[in-house]
């Protein structure tokens, strides 16, 4: 996609992925109440999400958290924190099979992340759009069309 493309659906790019991991986990969950815990769709869309929270940490954060964005992308990484816990306990639900506390765990990541987008989408990504440098959102781009996340990385208020 050319540069100036970019720059116009920065945003939207973002939000696609957003409703990407949405559909994916309201798929698995579908799946759940027909009695069938599909692993490698969840998988799917957990490794999505977590490549998602790298590209905001690692490439589209660090430019923009100065000044008045300071406190929203702070609360941006304590909620990813949060989220990368709810995804670790829903992967490890997942392998049990017990499928009541599967679906409890899945709905409660499926909440977290709609407040957290939401939020996103109306603060972050908008801040991103006005003050990114076009080697930036060509970084960004780049990743987020061919970019793989580290195998071992976790956000950093993750522990
Ligand atoms: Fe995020
Ligand atoms: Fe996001």
């Amino acid at each position: 996609m050319s540069m100036e493309n970019w720059q116009k659906s920065l945003a939207a790019a973002l939000e696609l992925e957003h409703r990407q991991v949405d559909n994916g986990l309201a798929a698995f969950l579908t799946e759940l109440d027909n009695g069938r815990v599909a692993v490698d769709h969840l998988n799917t869309a957990l490794e999505s999400l977590r490549r998602h929270i790298y590209a905001e940490e690692r490439i589209l954060f660090p430019p923009i958290r100065y000044g008045p964005m300071a406190m929203p992308v702070a609360v941006m990484m304590s909620e990813h924190g949060e989220i990368w816990r709810a995804m670790d306990a829903l992967a490890e639900l997942a392998a049990t099979g017990n499928i009541d506390r599967i679906r409890v765990a899945g709905q409660r990541l499926l909440d977290q992340l709609v407040t957290h987008n939401g939020k996103e989408e109306q603060v972050i990504y908008p801040a991103a759009d006005r003050e990114l440098e076009p080697e930036q959102i060509e970084e960004l781009a780049d990743f987020l069309e061919t970019g793989l996340m580290p195998d071992s990385w976790q956000c950093r208020e993750a522990g």
